[in-house]
């Protein structure tokens, strides 16, 4: 049977009459290619783009079916592929009849943007990693999945490639193409065969060619991360688990100069999300040359059913020419080469840590999460695994964000050296962020962290005062070194601490919910404030505009005003660590002090403002900065550094043109309007506070007595994370829930974690 006679053969305007008719759809439509089906975009005046399919009138519905449901299956975890778009009368398959007798199902599908991987003249390493990536993603969406027709006796399906290569090569016309892909198939039988029959199985999208894969292109100097999408369903089948990354490298690799460097690429990024097992590692290779045969064996078949299309001869023309090539390699060198990327699983990556650092660096979750890529507000685990990150604030405009990216690799390439040289970027980094500042504060200083940003602010302030003491706020944590550790009480009161030595004086946090003054006293602010008064010749004042650690606290109106014109008269100046907080996370403000309408002596920041890249500042008025220049040299020699100015000068326009701040704003508005009736609504939840994207959920176990539930708190988190979603705790007793996520996270990321969190919360309290 010649199936290219049972094609559909509609008009583009019969096909958008059809987009009409069944799905409601005004729009034009226009053909794509294809051989046995008929496919074509349909297009609205608004721009919205959407892939009418076609049937060839010998499918099978219930294959037709287990494409929609794998779709479907696949949409809930990732965006790689096309979603199913339902008939107006909700039918995800519809069917039209041209002539008597003769049916079509139609489908409709939306649309991915891109360019398929085979039209691409280059490929390079990045591109086919992600392709990998991509591949891995596929994977674990389908994970779970299963249809009865997807066991089926296919011709496609690996599991039954030796016997097809078997049947058909003796159809193969070239002869000496024969005997290679004979030979192959005996070498891939006596070294691979036995260990194939015992192979993970699973479903598998079976067909990631290059031409069912998308690239959409990234702008120039962009990376490939999340560029790849995957088409076609079509020939979905249930058999190894590792045919689809198989076939995705067997097609990637035809035609390039170096072969087994684009497929060590391609499994690179592949494993990097989805480690391989042993098994699969020493069959993929025969996996690889298996499916090559095939395509060649199951042509030479389609030749003799149909030697006028010379279309099925060209297909083949780059696998003739590689298929030499790779039988050339060695098949357990190539088996060693895809071994050497494996990643470790977590439990190997977990006992090697322990083997070689130090045990108190700590680790998050009961079940530890190997992260092994980042994209925007996304995480995603050594499985594939997606989470949502509502906990991370230092990939402030999202993880391995373009621009960033692109900015530090640009300037690492040319140049990256110290602030001994005069370098254009050192000035222009330090002019925008004293854009961002109130007139007074215009003088930087750049190092490497918030520690090292807030020692140098308390050398500055010391310079200026001549006075040792620092006065703190309770349960504040400032940085990791000696003096640092010293003015935080959450470390010199915690576990392993010497408590405060002499010069360092503790106020009370001004935590309206559970102080002593409450968010019913209007004079809560000032009341805090004055037990400033009882620090005599104090030298600094430093605090978080909002204490983070703390339990992310708001302050109460005029708190840091009361303090600071109390500090101020004594002698002190103050300094406002917004490690945390600047930037526009606050939503209403680019600096959370701002929202307490003071301007501080001092402005330390950290985290945000390298977006993960290791970057501090200290900012200071003309005055103060004199008092530090005493004839001491200051010098950081990584601070300041080339790279750090470029990637700083990024993150702030990223902010600046990503409208960050507003965005923290509208979203963060409508995520505590959601979580606000927990308080009413769950037990456990004694208060739901915060601004912009800097939130926090304080558990108790009892509302009148305010007792904090930090065992809870850490089942919430941990749950919260099986549940693909990562949160901390904080607060001085760890029962606060802190969301801080990166500030790309959106409104329905938003809704996603309020009904996960209420789910979580109404699963404990039960
Ligand atoms: C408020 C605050 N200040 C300073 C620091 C120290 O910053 P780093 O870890 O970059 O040294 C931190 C770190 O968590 C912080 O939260």
């Amino acid at each position: 049977m010649d199936v290219l006679q049972f094609a559909p053969a509609l008009t583009p305007a019969g096909a958008a009459d059809l987009g009409r008719r069944l799905f409601g759809l005004d729009a034009e439509a226009s053909a794509l290619p294809s051989e046995r089906d008929q496919n074509f975009v349909l297009q609205t005046a608004a721009g919205d783009r959407f892939v009418l399919k076609i049937a060839n009138s010998t499918d099978d519905r219930t294959l037709l079916e287990a494409q929609n449901a794998a779709l479907t299956h696949v949409a809930r975890a990732s965006t790689l592929c096309p979603r199913v778009i339902p008939t107006i009368d909700g039918h995800e398959i519809a069917e039209i009849s041209p002539a008597p007798g003769i049916r079509h199902f139609v489908r409709l599908l939306t649309w991915l943007p891109g360019m398929p991987l085979g039209s691409l003249d280059e490929h390079p390493p990045e591109l086919l990693a992600s392709l990998g990536a991509a591949v891995a993603e596929l994977d674990s969406a389908l994970a779970g999945f299963d249809h009865p027709a997807i066991h089926r006796d296919f011709y496609w399906d690996l599991a039954k490639g030796l016997t097809i290569v078997r049947d058909h090569a003796p159809a193969i016309p070239d002869p000496s193409l024969r005997a290679l892909v004979q030979e192959l198939a005996r070498r891939i039988d006596a070294r691979d065969g036995p260990r194939f029959a015992g192979l993970r199985r699973a479903a598998a999208h079976n067909d990631p060619n290059d031409y069912n894969i998308l690239v959409d292109l990234p702008p120039e100097g962009g990376n490939y991360r999340g560029s790849v999408r995957i088409l076609d369903f079509g020939d979905i089948v249930h058999t190894y688990a590792i045919a689809d990354l198989a076939i995705a490298v067997a097609y990637a690799i035809l035609g390039k100069h170096n072969p087994l460097e684009a497929a060590v690429a391609v499994v690179r990024g592949y494993q990097q999300a989805r480690p391989l097992d042993d098994d699969e590692i020493a069959s993929l290779f025969g996996l690889v040359l298996l499916r090559l045969c095939t395509s060649v064996a199951v042509a030479a078949r389609q030749q003799t059913q149909r030697p006028d299309d010379a279309y099925l001869g060209i297909s083949q023309a780059p696998i003739a020419r590689t298929l030499p090539i790779l039988a050339a390699l060695d098949f357990d060198a190539v088996e060693s080469a895809f071994r050497q990327v494996r990643g470790k699983t977590p439990q190997e990556t977990l006992a090697a840590r322990r083997r070689v650092i130090g045990s108190n660096l700590s680790v998050a979750y009961r079940e530890p999460v190997k992260i092994v890529r980042g994209w925007m507000q996304y995480l995603y685990d050594h499985a594939g695994r997606r989470y949502l990150d509502a906990y991370n604030n230092v990939p402030h405009v999202g993880h391995s964000h373009p621009r960033v990216v692109h900015a530090a690799t640009e300037q690492m390439l040319v140049l990256n050296t110290n602030t001994r040289y005069l370098h254009d970027k050192l000035a222009m980094f330090a002019e925008r962020l004293i854009a961002t500042l109130p007139s007074l504060l215009r003088v930087c200083y750049f190092v490497n962290s918030g520690s090292e940003a807030n020692e140098l602010a308390l050398r500055i302030a010391r310079a200026h005062t001549r006075r040792r003491d620092v006065i703190v706020l309770d349960a504040a944590y400032h940085g990791n070194t000696t003096t640092l550790v010293d003015i935080s009480p959450y470390k010199f009161n915690g576990p392993g601490g010497e408590g405060a030595p002499p010069w360092v004086h503790v106020l009370p946090i001004p935590d309206t919910y559970r102080g002593k003054y409450r968010a019913d006293d209007p004079r809560a602010g000032e009341k805090y404030a004055e037990f400033a008064r009882h620090v005599r010749n104090p030298g600094t004042f430093i605090a978080e505009s909002a204490p983070s650690v703390g339990g992310q606290i708001i302050l109460p109106d005029r708190y840091l005003a009361s303090v600071y014109a109390i500090v101020r008269a004594a002698g002190g100046i103050c300094v406002a660590d917004e490690v945390q907080t600047a930037y526009g996370r606050m939503g209403t403000h680019f600096y959370a002090f701002e929202a307490q309408r003071v301007v501080p002596d001092i402005v330390v920041l950290g985290k945000p403002i390298g977006n993960g890249y290791p970057l501090g500042a200290v900012v200071t008025t003309p005055e103060i900065a004199a008092s530090f220049d005493n004839g001491m040299e200051f010098f950081s020699t990584f601070g300041g550094s080339t790279v750090a100015c470029a990637v700083g000068l990024a993150v702030l326009d990223v902010v600046e043109e990503e409208r960050l701040q507003e965005h923290a704003l509208e979203v963060g508005v409508a995520l505590l309007d959601r979580l606000r009736p927990f308080v009413d609504r769950y037990p456990l939840v004694g208060d739901v506070r915060g601004s912009g994207l800097f939130l926090g959920v304080e558990l108790v176990k009892d509302k009148d007595t305010r007792e904090p539930a930090p065992a809870e708190a850490s089942e919430v988190v941990n749950r919260m994370r099986d549940r693909g979603i990562l949160l901390g705790t904080d607060g001085p007793f760890h029962n606060v829930i802190k969301i801080r996520p990166p500030m790309p996270f959106t409104r329905e990321d938003g809704e996603h974690f309020a009904r996960t969190l209420g789910e979580t919360l109404a699963e404990i309290s039960a």
